[in-house]
C-alpha cells in the first residue's frame, strides 16, 4: 500500500486580505509547483523520513524536526480520538518549494503530508477535519494559525478565509482572463520575523481603507469586475512595513505596472513577489523582467500562472522515480 499527493503552492493574503485571502497556483508550462508526499508501510521502525528534491537540502536533518513528523503525530492523535490505531509508516517528501518564500512552502508539505497520511490510512477525517489539522500545524511555524495557504493549497482555488461557525473557507471566483507572474528571488523571509515587524495597531484611516478595499475586492470577484478587483489589490497592512525584507520590490512594482501588469504584491510574508496580468504576452515580459532583475541567485526562479483550482492530488508514484 503506497500513496503519493501533490500539494500546490499558494500565495497568501493576495495584497488586500491580509491573513483571509489565498490563492493556490498552477505554473503555465505545466511545472510542479509545490511538494508531494509518499506514503507506504515499508517502515521498519515507526516512523522513517528520507526527502529529495530542489530545496530538500535547506531541511533539518533530524526527521523528528521536520513538521512531517509532526504531522504524523497529528493524524496519529485525530485516529486514536476516534479509536483507530495505526501501524509504522515511511514517509518521503519531495521538497520542491523553498522554505521561507512566501509560495506557501510549510503549508504545501503539511497539506500533502496530511492528506497523504489520512489516505493512507483509509480516509477517516473529512475535509474540515484534515483542514483544522492542517492550520495547527501551520500554527506551529508561523507562530499563529492563519489558514491563508493551507485552504487554497488543500481546496484549491482563490479562497476567503470564513472562519465563521463551521465554515473555515469559501471559493471566491477566479477572473479566468488572469495570469498570476510568481517571483522568488533567492533569499529567506521567516513568516514568524515578517509578522513581528507588523504594528500591534493600525489607524482608523487605514482601518476603513483596509475594509473598503477588502469589501470592493469580493464583491468585484462576484460582478465579474476585473478590472475593479485588479485595481483594489492594494496591501496597507503588511507591504508599507514589510517591503525593507525585499530589496528590489519597489523598482520592481514600477517597471511591472509599466508593462502593463494589472496589480503587483507581496506573495504571503514574502519575498516572493506577484503581478497580476490579463494578456499572455504582457504576462510572459513581467516574467523576463522578473527573471532578469528580480532573482538574486540560483535559487530563485519566476513562473508564470494560472490558479490552480484543484488543490491537493494525488500522484503516480512511477511519475516520481
Ligand atoms: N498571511 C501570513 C502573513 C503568511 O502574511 O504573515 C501567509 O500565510
Amino acid at each position: 500500500m503506497a500513496v503519493a499527493v501533490y500539494a500546490p503552492a499558494s500565495i497568501g493574503n493576495l495584497g488586500v486580505g491580509f491573513d483571509i485571502l489565498g490563492a493556490a497556483l498552477k505554473p503555465i508550462d505545466g511545472s510542479l509547483l509545490g511538494d508531494v508526499v509518499e506514503v507506504d508501510d515499508s517502515a521498519s521502525g515507526e516512523f522513517e523520513l528520507t526527502a529529495s528534491g530542489r530545496f530538500s537540502h535547506k531541511l533539518p536533518d533530524d526527521p523528528k524536526q521536520n513538521i512531517l513528523f509532526d504531522c504524523y503525530l497529528g493524524v496519529k492523535k485525530h485516529l486514536a480520538e476516534l479509536g483507530i490505531q495505526v501501524g509504522p509508516v515511511r514517509m518521503h517528501l519531495h521538497k520542491n518549494l523553498p522554505i521561507g518564500s512566501g509560495l506557501g512552502s510549510s503549508a504545501s508539505s503539511i497539506v500533502a503530508a496530511v492528506a497523504a497520511l489520512n489516505q493512507f490510512f483509509g480516509s477517516p477525517l473529512n475535509d474540515d477535519q484534515q483542514l483544522r489539522l492542517m492550520g495547527e500545524l501551520e500554527g506551529q511555524i508561523s507562530g499563529s494559525i492563519h489558514y491563508d495557504n493551507v485552504a487554497p493549497c488543500f481546496v484549491g482555488g482563490i479562497q476567503l478565509m470564513t472562519e465563521q461557525d463551521d465554515l473555515l473557507c469559501s471559493t471566491l471566483p477566479s477572473p479566468e482572463s488572469w495570469y498570476w507572474c510568481s517571483a522568488y528571488p533567492g533569499i529567506t523571509v521567516s513568516t514568524a520575523q515578517a509578522r513581528a515587524i507588523l504594528p500591534e495597531h493600525y489607524s482608523k484611516a487605514d482601518i476603513i481603507n483596509h475594509g473598503r478595499l477588502l469589501a470592493n475586492f469580493v464583491h468585484a470577484l462576484y460582478a465579474g469586475n476585473d478590472k475593479l478587483a485588479a485595481s483594489v489589490m492594494i496591501d496597507v497592512i503588511a507591504e508599507p512595513y514589510r517591503k525593507v525584507l525585499l530589496p528590489g520590490f519597489e523598482a520592481a512594482r514600477e517597471e511591472l505596472l509599466k508593462l502593463g501588469a494589472y496589480a503587483v504584491g507581496i506573495s504571503g510574508s514574502g519575498p516572493t513577489l506577484f503581478a497580476v496580468c490579463d494578456d499572455l504576452n504582457v504576462a510572459k515580459q513581467c516574467d523576463a523582467y522578473l527573471a532578469k532583475h528580480y532573482l538574486q541567485n540560483d535559487e530563485g526562479f519566476s513562473h508564470v500562472c494560472r490558479i490552480d483550482e484543484q488543490g491537493v492530488a494525488n500522484v503516480a508514484l512511477v511519475e516520481l522515480n
